[in-house]
């Protein structure tokens, strides 16, 4: 007799499963068709909803219409090609795939013995993207460091600045806790995580120095260097830096080498961070953002940003394993084992905040294998090519102008008439659902920017993107 049983049997799954890759085939046929930039009021999709659970369970076919009729308009489409949004939180068919694998398989990696095809294959994809991406062989996992998948660029700036917090203090801050004189840096225009991880590092926000840039928005290497002599003359105790290569607001490349030098020579802990940028790296011509990167103590980017890889993933690599391993290793008895004993695995659970993981490492092999290192190649070339024609555009056209310079593919740009102007453009292109653009603030006045880098943004969209942008401004006249 068998058991009384609720759930999905495989052949369910099967016949489910099918319709649910069905319809994400289908979404992204249709994908153009919706507006870009979700059109619902607050509260819209919560009212739709019912108040209660359901008390019996429903047949998976009413799940899926429900996701049609009731998800979908929530939906801001990230992965439509007319997303120029922020950066990119791009996907691809091979990510996705990898993605449902690592669900099918349900594993939790946070010791190499609790999977180790968990742990093994991240080490050996981290490893294969040192060489792709032009990063210091010191980073290998066969050298001194070696490279770790974390969920987001934010978590991976947590684990560098407790390392550089912890190897300043020789280790004695996780003991006893900060006082205040630990000091680290970062420019006016590096990524609000680096500040949100002072506050949670217990250095304190106010100890987090924010170094001007120059005319470019990159940091001022000599303005680092006067801060950190006047702060170590006043008793504090520099520990950490944080460069951008690619800053969020204006595609800034912070000098990692000029950095780096400094770094040294007050042996403080440098982190670069290339969240979305450090993708460009996969093409030699534009290999030249990681000049310095072999003064880093650790460096990230995000595969979900611009690499075709799922969110989430992120590839965090350090110089040197053992000072980040000293910094988040605690080890219960219940989680001991001969393997880790040993001493001949990884346990990636040392490596992060987290204990448990899950197997991101299948998507981004995935993805890699799928386009290989030509692929991929290609298509990034393909969205700097574009970025870089609608800069010349924006260039040519006696109402608009550049805001920064545009090194790979996000264009500052704006209206020369002012902020009402172009916030004008920008709302009314938003809520006309066509395409999804955003914008800073740059030297104080509102700046759109347009990023290209959706997994299928092609000539087409930029073009037509640009003549929207033109017959919005010339409304506004
Ligand atoms: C330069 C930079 N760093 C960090 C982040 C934060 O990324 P995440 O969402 O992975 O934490 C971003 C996000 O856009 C970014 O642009």
């Amino acid at each position: 007799m068998h058991e009384k049983s609720f759930h999905m049997t495989p052949e369910e799954f099967r016949r489910h499963g099918h319709a649910v890759v069905d319809w994400i085939a289908d979404y992204q046929s249709r994908i153009e068709s919706f507006p870009v930039l979700s059109q619902v009021k607050p509260g819209e999709i919560r009212a739709a909803l019912p108040e209660h659970p359901p008390a019996k369970g429903e047949p998976f076919e009413a799940l899926l219409k429900d996701v049609e009729r009731l998800i979908l308009p929530g939906v801001t489409h990230w992965q439509s090609p007319n997303f120029f949004a922020y950066f990119p939180c791009n996907a691809s068919g091979p990510g996705i795939l990898g993605d449902l694998l690592s669900s099918g398989l349900g594993i939790q990696g946070m010791l190499w013995s609790t999977s180790p095809a968990c742990t093994e294959l991240e080490t050996h994809v981290l490893d294969w993207l040192v060489p792709m991406l032009g990063l210091p062989e010191t980073f290998l996992s066969s050298s001194t460091g070696g490279g770790v998948i974390q969920d987001t660029a934010s978590s991976a700036a947590l684990c560098a600045l407790l390392a550089g917090r912890e190897r300043a203090t020789n280790y004695t801050s996780n003991q006893k806790g900060c006082d205040g004189h630990l000091i680290a840096y970062a420019s006016t225009q590096t990524h609000s995580s680096l500040e949100k991880a002072a506050m949670i590092a217990g250095l304190g926000r106010a100890n987090m120095r924010l170094i001007e840039v120059d005319e470019n928005f990159a940091m001022r290497p000599e303005a680092l260097a006067r801060q950190i002599e006047a702060d170590k003359l006043a008793g504090l105790v520099p520990c950490f830096v944080c460069a951008t290569v690619g800053t969020t607001s204006s595609n800034a490349i912070d000098p990692v080498a000029e950095i780096g030098r400094i770094c040294r020579q007050h042996n403080l802990w440098l982190h670069v961070d290339a969240a979305m940028s450090g993708t460009a790296a996969l093409c030699p011509e534009f290999r030249h953002i990681h000049d310095g990167v072999e003064l880093a103590d650790s460096y990230n980017f995000n595969p979900h940003k611009w690499m075709f890889t799922n969110f989430d993933c992120n590839c965090f690599w350090v110089a040197d394993r053992k000072a980040l391993i000293q910094t988040l290793s605690i080890l219960p008895e219940y989680l001991r084992n001969q393997a880790t004993e040993s001493g001949a695995v990884i346990d990636y659970r040392d490596w992060h905040i987290q204990l448990g993981r899950r197997f991101r490492s299948l998507k981004l092999w995935f993805v890699i294998r799928h386009y290989g290192v030509e692929g991929l190649q290609h298509h990034i070339r393909r969205h700097v090519q574009l970025a870089q024609q609608f800069a010349n555009w924006v260039r040519k056209d006696e109402h608009f102008e550049l805001a920064a310079p545009v090194p790979l593919n996000l264009v500052c740009f704006r209206h020369k008439r002012g902020d009402a102007i172009n916030q004008g453009i920008m709302d009314r292109l938003n809520r006309s659902g066509h395409l999804f653009l955003t914008h800073t603030k740059l030297n104080g006045k509102l700046t759109l920017r347009l990023c290209v880098g959706q997994t299928n943004t092609q000539a087409r969209h930029v073009e037509r993107a640009w003549e929207r942008i033109r017959e919005e401004a010339a409304r506004s006249q």
